[in-house]
């Protein structure tokens, strides 16, 4: 079922012009996408969004944008020339490659789906009187397993954090994990891979001159830090964000565009004083939660969980996942990255990185607390909160995506009621040219009335508005309205401020 639901929402990205794969004539590029003109539209307003309530916001919060080169001392500095790796093993029948992670982490969700299906045959045979919570704690089999999954996820963050490839392979050899493929059990030993994509410089060979393509938008704000603070002449704490591409060299491809080799990160370090950590750590908890419930993702869609093994930079994190239509997953993480940056970058590069502060006359190296989240993950969750197919009155169904309107791509659609009627058609075109001084609309007489309200319900376009007698009579038209596709008569005149305050980002930064 929610395999179902899964390819659904991929073959509606495709259709829609939301989402292609990179070189699809190709074959190809695996977990590489390209975004088509409703989905590079979509994209864009979920990146206003963020942009606009961290930088326009928030007068402590700057913007930059750094390039996606840089120095390649800075990798070593950041941990991620040493420590940037997963655990990868080859399965011997197959050749195939997998993380060891993940491979004992859908191992665990094979034993959850197991407890699910005793819960679902459970509800069903005690009906209304079911008490899940009462269940799940008494039921001898359930209880076995749950005591079994967190025995395993313990040893794994374990291994994980102490980089221990060896108990990692005796985990998936312990737990006779088969590869997908092949079947067989026979696998390599894991060993340690290096997730950054590397090039050369032109000019300089060898080791000197290689140089990587940044798989995190965070050190160019770390490597900017002081620069930025002395230009804005802003007071701790303050914040930079950022928005720009990485590149991670992912070993497991799939799940569409959750996982990419290329993507976007949205990331914001906030440089506070060393001590204060715990308290903005709780504030940018709250505040990250409050920016995805605005959007009107239910709560039961979201929730906090834990990192049960810290990256070498953090000594706190929690991640918010929502729950995607393969469960609930990673869509941001909240870091309290101490000083290590900072620090790292002061040694490795021999200048500097402190500030003076004039409240305690001291000089130091700040702490940072980070918000960082991938574009194209909330774009994946808010195409898999907004699809939904209806079940109409008559029987029939549409497929309505129902996006907050300041993110749907188009926000308004004009049509004439007939196209091959010139007067109708001029007129609908003279409104449609009114109205693109505004906000982003489009025009289309390309089939019936009902045709075309279904193709605008399908990229999320709020408002249609038909172009028929009475408006070249009376000069009104009836605006249709997407989710509950009731029709109200307009006067043309109010058509341009109803809609544009209608599909105003304002909405959601009250909300916050
Ligand atoms: N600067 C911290 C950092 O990069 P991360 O947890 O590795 O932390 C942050 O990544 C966010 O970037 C994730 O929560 C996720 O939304 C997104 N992200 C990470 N790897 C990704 C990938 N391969 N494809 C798409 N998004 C990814």
């Amino acid at each position: 079922m929610a395999d179902d639901l899964f390819k659904k929402l991929v073959s509606h990205c495709k259709e829609n012009g939301f989402i292609y794969q990179s070189s699809e004539i190709y074959d190809g590029l695996a977990a590489v996408y390209d975004y088509g003109p409703n989905g590079s539209l979509l994209k864009n307003n979920i990146k206003e969004y963020w942009w606009k309530s961290m930088v326009q916001m928030n007068e402590n919060i700057v913007g930059i944008d750094s390039a996606i080169f840089m120095h390649p001392k800075t990798w070593k500095a950041s941990g991620h020339v040493d420590a940037f790796n997963d655990p990868l093993v080859d399965n011997k029948g197959s050749n195939k490659r997998y993380r060891a992670d993940v491979l004992i982490e859908d191992y665990m969700a094979k034993i959850e789906a197991k407890i699910t299906k005793d819960v679902v045959k459970a509800k069903k045979r005690f009906g209304d009187a079911f008490d899940e919570k009462q269940f799940r704690e008494t039921n001898g089999r359930i209880i076995e397993r749950q005591q079994k999954i967190d025995a395993i996820a313990a040893r794994l963050a374990k291994a994980m954090t102490e980089g221990d490839m060896v108990d990692l392979k005796a985990q998936i050899e312990e737990y006779e994990i088969a590869c997908e493929v092949s079947g067989s059990k026979e696998w390599t030993d894991v060993r340690q891979f290096n997730l950054m994509f590397s090039t050369q410089l032109g000019n300089i060979a060898g080791e000197e001159g290689k140089l990587y393509l940044r798989p995190e938008t965070a050190q160019g704000i770390f490597v900017n830090f002081l620069n930025v603070q002395k230009t804005t002449r802003q007071k701790l704490p303050f914040g930079i964000a950022q928005i720009g591409k990485a590149f991670r060299n992912e070993i497991v491809a799939r799940q569409f565009i959750f996982r990419m080799r290329e993507f976007e990160q949205m990331e914001m370090q906030f440089f506070i004083q060393p001590g204060t950590q715990k308290e903005w750590y709780e504030h940018w908890k709250e505040t990250r939660m409050k920016w995805h419930l605005a959007l009107g993702h239910g709560q039961e869609k979201l929730r906090f969980h834990d990192h049960d093994n810290l990256a070498h930079y953090a000594d706190a994190a929690v991640d918010i996942q929502f729950e995607f239509p393969f469960g609930f997953k990673e869509l941001e993480g909240i870091h309290s990255r101490t000083d290590f940056d900072l620090n790292q970058h002061q040694e490795l590069s021999g200048k500097k990185l402190q500030y003076f502060d004039p409240k305690t006359n001291e000089n130091y190296v700040p702490y940072v607390l980070e918000t960082s989240i991938g574009v194209d993950r909330m774009f994946l969750a808010t195409m898999s909160n907004a699809l939904v197919e209806e079940t109409l009155e008559n029987g029939s169904t549409r497929d309505v995506l129902r996006l907050p309107p300041s993110l749907a791509p188009v926000k308004c659609a004009i049509m004439p009621l007939k196209r091959n009627n010139e007067e109708l058609v001029g007129k609908a075109k003279e409104i449609y040219n009114q109205l693109r001084y505004s906000f982003n609309c489009m025009y289309d007489d390309t089939g019936s009335i009902g045709k075309l309200y279904r193709r605008q319900d399908a990229t999320g376009t709020p408002f249609c508005v038909t172009v028929d007698f009475d408006t070249l009579e009376k000069g009104v038209v009836t605006l249709r309205h997407r989710d509950s596709m009731e029709q109200d008569v307009v006067p043309v005149e109010q058509l341009e401020s109803m809609i544009k305050d209608n599909v105003d980002m304002k909405h959601l930064f009250k909300k916050l």
